[in-house]
């Protein structure tokens, strides 16, 4: 049982969603409205992020998996693109510190390696400075794709064979999820119990296809940028209704 302060109520959360994904979605919508460039919609998203990152913590979540950029994303303006990529450079100075009083974790998954060498530089020095921290994890999904994910693993897989590491009999799930990107999170916590999309959009675009397999799942019309701790406990709160068993077992 958890007892949470809500914007104008005490919420109390029996069963909390160990590893929660969040598709961001909307940011660019958001700003159309306000008649701003899109990218103001992205800068906005970040504050969402950092309030949604540290409720999540407080309420006892153990993985946050955010998706950041998809491996499509590659396809938008220019600038757009160049904005996105600075943003974890304006995310180390701005949010790491009061993540790190909390002791977050900030891990990430995706193809990393192609990313802007300044993006990298930051991202790997907020996951350095967080290394030691034993709360949340904040896992970001940037230049991930499911997909190429799973692809990956296979060829890895069929390598290992090749290379009479593995027989083909050993090829169980669990090996799988071993040649997965998500396999440096906990054990017991590598699939979200939970995913939420923001912006109306009903999809999951190749966004952790087989750790999805039993995942519950969250639409909302809310824009990315709006949503914030209320709505995030609102969420949360959902997820609880579908895990009440009326009194079997
Ligand atoms: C989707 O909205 C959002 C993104 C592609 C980027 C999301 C990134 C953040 C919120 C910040 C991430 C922070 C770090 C440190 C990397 P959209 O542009 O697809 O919106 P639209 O569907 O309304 O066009």
């Amino acid at each position: 049982m958890f007892g949470i302060i809500g914007k104008t109520k005490k919420v109390t959360i029996d069963k909390v969603p160990k590893h929660i994904g969040i598709i961001m979605d909307g940011n660019g919508r958001w700003a159309k409205k306000r008649l701003k460039p899109r990218v103001f919609g992205h800068k906005v998203g970040m504050d969402a992020l950092q309030e949604v990152t540290i409720t999540a913590s407080q309420m006892g979540v153990k993985v946050l998996t955010v998706y950041a950029f998809s491996t499509e994303n590659w396809s938008r303006p220019q600038d757009e693109i160049n904005f996105i990529m600075n943003l974890p450079v304006e995310f180390f100075d701005k949010f790491v510190p009061e993540l790190d009083k909390n002791k977050v974790r900030i891990q990430m998954i995706g193809e990393t390696r192609r990313l802007p060498k300044e993006t990298l530089e930051a991202l790997n020095a907020a996951v350095e400075q967080t290394r030691r921290n034993t709360g949340l994890i904040l896992n970001f999904a940037l230049n991930y794709g499911g997909r190429a994910e799973i692809t990956n693993a296979v060829r890895l897989i069929a390598q290992d064979v090749l290379d009479a590491k593995l027989n083909p009999d050993d090829v169980t799930e669990d090996l799988i999820a071993n040649y997965l990107m998500t396999d440096h999170l906990p054990y017991l916590y590598r699939d979200p119990d939970f995913i939420i999309r923001t912006s109306g959009e009903l999809r999951l675009s190749n966004f952790l296809p087989w750790q999805s397999a039993y995942s519950e799942l969250y639409f909302t019309p809310v824009l990315w940028p709006d949503f914030r701790r209320a709505e995030f406990i609102k969420a949360v709160e959902e997820y609880n209704r579908r895990h009440r068993r009326f009194g079997a077992i």
